[in-house]
């Protein structure tokens, strides 16, 4: 698919001021993306939940302006951050083809997360997802032929060009970004939502989320990706996320559990092998992070459970679980997963429906 549509051709009228306000939440991927080429293009396809709770909340002031250059400002939690700064230019620089109106505005960014700063838990996705909301309902209201689900495709569109990831947040509950034979409409371009029934014991999916470590990653997934490059079995990894996309868009359709836990803790387990056997390697899972895995294997064992875990790029740990099971299983993890967790901090979520406006 050509990337010309996406492209804002319209002379548009310069609006004096406005102002726009989204919330878009966090996802969490059951076969991931690791691995990319320029310009953000995925080397497989990837599927994730969207999460309901973990979001980010996004307000851009619009002011017209004289000068034609990328001019904004940040603002995290009211303060100012000048650090955010070099991200967020690179991307108004990569979407700058797409959306030439924004040379028209000063930019005042506010942003805050619904989940504790440093958690560990990666914003880029809620927050490059949240930006580009703002912008695809400035680009409405300066073109409002343009329909809701073109916007919705041009938002990941855009977020993906900022963060991978962020391209399966605008959407939910589950999200496909990558083109997959087996799943109609999906695209290297931008997410989509998953296109087929879904069995009912996957409906509102719980994801308890355990803050195993909070500090900053010692490897950013900027150097993971590009360590993909000349990884000895990059190739056969794609492949295989390929091939467990296609085996999980069956199980989620037949509501074929037992193998759902399987293939998504493969998967965790996989994307972590991909970190120990890169060159240079690392280990972004700590000890709590192992600890915690054998306790829910134990769990599950003891208890006939369908709990399973998967894991992000760092070191906590993604709880997953159906909702016929919240009660039981947010006993185990209060009386024995919390204390893995720093300051014994969880955040308890499930699958959400993507974007809002405020
Ligand atoms: O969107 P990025 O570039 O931060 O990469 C995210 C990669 C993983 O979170 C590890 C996997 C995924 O598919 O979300």
């Amino acid at each position: 698919m050509s990337t010309s549509k996406f492209i804002s051709k319209e002379t548009f009228k310069v609006i004096e001021k406005t102002s726009f306000t989204w919330k878009t939440p966090s996802n969490i991927a059951l076969v991931k993306y690791w691995g990319k080429r320029n310009p953000q293009i995925p080397k497989n396809a990837s599927i994730s939940f969207t999460l309901k709770n973990c979001h980010t909340i996004t307000t851009i002031n619009f002011n017209k302006k004289k000068s034609s250059d990328i001019d904004f400002e940040i603002y995290f939690d009211g303060i100012k951050k000048e650090d955010f700064k070099p991200k967020i230019t690179k991307f108004f620089e990569r979407i700058l083809e797409y959306c030439p109106y924004i040379l028209n505005y000063k930019m005042e960014i506010h942003s805050e997360n619904s989940f504790p700063h440093s958690s560990g838990i990666a914003s880029s996705a809620s927050g490059m997802s949240a930006i580009a909301m703002c912008l695809m309902s400035l680009e409405k209201e300066l073109n409002s032929k343009l329909s809701d689900d073109f916007l919705k495709q041009k938002a990941s569109f855009l977020a993906r060009l900022g963060s991978g990831s962020a391209s399966r947040s605008i959407e939910g509950p589950l999200v496909v970004w990558g083109e997959h034979p087996e799943i109609e409409g999906s695209s290297d371009l931008f997410g989509i939502r998953y296109p087929y029934n879904v069995h009912s014991i996957f409906k509102n999916y719980q994801d308890t989320i355990l803050l195993v470590d909070k500090g900053e990653k010692q490897v950013s997934s900027t150097v993971g990706h590009n360590l993909m490059h000349n990884h000895p079995y990059a190739e056969k990894r794609f492949i295989q996320a390929n091939e467990n996309l296609g085996k999980l868009s069956e199980i989620l359709q037949k509501g074929d559990i037992k193998s759902f836990i399987q293939l998504v803790e493969s998967e965790a387990l996989t994307l972590h092998a991909m970190m120990l056997t890169s060159s240079p390697y690392f280990i972004l899972m700590k000890p709590n992070t192992l600890q915690v895995i054998n306790e829910i294997w134990k769990y599950r064992d003891d208890n006939n459970s369908n709990i399973c875990f998967t894991l992000d790029a760092g070191a906590n740990v993604h709880v997953l679980y159906p909702e016929d099971e919240k009660e039981l299983v947010e006993r185990f993890i209060d009386d024995k997963l919390a204390k893995y967790c720093q300051k014994n901090q969880y955040i308890c979520d499930s699958t959400g429906l993507g974007a809002v406006q405020e």
